[in-house]
């Protein structure tokens, strides 16, 4: 299968409107082939940064360059202060948003069932989740680390079924590799998103082949071009790297 590589900026909680601003200038300046984008800011600045994507308009939509969020509620409507809800979400603009990445399943309780929880409730509002797993650096010295990575894969494709996939992304991202400057080699990328994939291929070959599975952890503009060279790596999940608009912009080239 082809897979159109994406690559996917996770500001976290920093950039600004200044840095949407410089980002989408330099990617209006691009003439050749490239990735699809997404930019995920914080979510005070989904509406202004839509704005300015959507100023550019066909320039960067033509381009494929598109707008995500961080996180989302699992509930829909309500009496949940501080949340943010999947259609409020849509109503600004976002095409994607992150599920589960890793700092809010260890920094703010989010559980495997919430994970799942979220995923389906960001299809229901038609967004396109980001969905995140990741083995820690104890896993992977205990020799645990497709066990990890299947319990996180399976708690949602339990709660949603395998077909749920067929219009959503996956992100590998081993905890060790992420804000450590140490990212994984392509090798060991390649032999997780190789067994990631062959678990959902076979539930259902045609998903399996389709989905496009991002590696995250420490991505930069110079070690970008041998991770996304892997067969199974469709692109990249960057953080820290993402705060400068060239570098992303490079990223964006090479992937
Ligand atoms: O979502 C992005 C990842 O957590 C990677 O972050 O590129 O700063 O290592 P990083």
């Amino acid at each position: 299968a082809t897979r159109r590589p994406l690559v996917a900026a996770n500001w976290k909680m920093g950039g600004s409107q200044q840095l949407a601003q410089e980002l989408f200038e330099k990617l209006s300046r691009l003439h050749d082939g490239l990735s699809e984008v997404v930019v995920c800011p914080p979510s005070v600045y989904l509406d202004s940064v839509q704005r300015m994507l959507s100023g550019y308009g066909q320039e960067l939509t033509q381009k494929l360059v598109s707008l995500g969020a961080q996180n989302l509620s699992h509930q829909e409507f309500g009496a949940y202060t501080g949340e943010i809800s999947g259609a409020m979400l849509k109503e600004f603009g976002c095409s994607y948003v992150i599920i589960g990445h890793s700092e809010r399943r260890r920094m703010y309780g989010e559980t495997s069932d919430m994970v799942a929880e979220k995923f389906a409730m960001a299809q229901k509002m038609g967004l396109t989740p980001i969905l995140c797993v990741g083995e820690s650096l104890a896993a992977r010295e205990a020799n645990r680390t497709f066990e990890v990575l299947t319990g996180e894969l399976d708690a949602v494709v339990d709660k949603v079924g395998i077909m749920a996939f067929d219009n959503a992304v996956l992100a590998y991202e081993p905890l060790w590799a992420i804000g450590t400057g140490k990212s994984a080699t392509p090798e060991q990328a390649q032999e997780v998103h190789a067994f990631l994939r062959q678990r959902l291929t076979g539930l259902s070959p045609c998903v399996g082949e389709k989905l496009r599975i991002l590696y995250g952890g420490s991505v930069k503009s110079s070690n970008a071009a041998d991770l996304f060279n892997q067969p199974d790596v469709d692109g990249g999940l960057v953080g820290g790297a993402s705060l400068n608009a060239s570098e992303f912009t490079t990223l964006c080239r090479i992937a």
